[in-house]
């Protein structure tokens, strides 16, 4: 993913110049992304640690954890989350401004996010467990409403499509109507859902929305074969 670009296309010969869609205040760099890895761990680390944490030291775990491993320090959270990053056991797209990160969107085998809001009213309805989920977001709360998580959530399809594609799901809030604190805000909402082509399967707590797409696999383009033109 690194090198994808938020910036609008060049503007054409002639035409007068575009200004950047959302453009925020303090946003000095086209964004990019990058998977959370090894090399991008200490970017994520500052991002999670300028936030005392997140939520007092969740470390963006909670989603992955079993029975069992919860109720922990967050010392202890921090150490799980980077061990699992160490494992290729933690996805993210991790998005940066320059060399800063910025924020993320947690997505995972369904198998790696076991935890998920609204659980037992999930289970009770499911009948085929999605390829993927995604699961959380998390912007740097100086950079709020600028697009960041809407450019994330891109960056983590494109992701998934590279690690071969599947169902993908995710469990947004349906904000119509209603004022909501961000800080609630972290499975993303519906709207943002469905303008990135996410259909409603059904409703698992009085806001909560169960959405569904399929991605395809994005396999590497195969050159042509030489000498058939003309
Ligand atoms: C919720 C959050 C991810 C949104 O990020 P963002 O970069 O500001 O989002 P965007 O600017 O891309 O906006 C995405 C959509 O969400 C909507 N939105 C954002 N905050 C909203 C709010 N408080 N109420 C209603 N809608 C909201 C936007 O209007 C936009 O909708 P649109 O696509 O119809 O225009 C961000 O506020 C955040 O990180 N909150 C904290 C979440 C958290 O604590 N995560 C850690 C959990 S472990």
């Amino acid at each position: 993913m690194a090198g994808n670009s938020s910036a609008p296309p060049a503007a054409g010969r002639g035409a007068p110049p575009r200004p950047p869609k959302r453009l925020g205040p303090g946003r000095a760099h086209a964004l990019t992304s990058k998977p959370l890895a090894p090399d991008t761990w200490p970017a994520f680390a500052r991002l999670v640690e300028k936030h005392n944490g997140i939520f007092g030291g969740c470390w963006c775990i909670s989603f992955h954890l079993g029975p069992g491993e919860g109720k922990r320090t967050p010392a202890e959270y921090r150490a799980m989350k980077e061990t699992r990053v160490r494992e290729g056991r933690a996805h993210a797209a991790l998005v940066f401004d320059g060399p800063t990160a910025v924020g993320w969107c947690q997505f995972g085998p369904t198998g790696e996010l076991p935890n998920i809001r609204s659980r037992t009213a999930y289970e009770e309805g499911v009948s085929d467990l999605p390829d993927w989920r995604i699961t959380c977001f998390f912007i740097d709360r100086e950079r709020r409403g600028d697009g960041i998580a809407t450019f994330a959530l891109r960056e983590a399809l494109g992701e998934i499509a590279r690690l071969g594609g599947g169902t993908v799901e995710a469990y947004p809030e349906d904000v119509a109507g209603r004022k909501v604190s961000r800080s609630f805000l972290c499975s993303g909402t519906l709207g943002m859902f469905e303008k990135a082509g996410f259909v409603r399967s059904r409703k698992i707590a009085m806001h909560r929305w169960v959405v569904a797409r399929r991605i395809r696999p994005n396999r590497p383009k195969r050159a042509e074969p030489s000498g058939t033109a003309g």
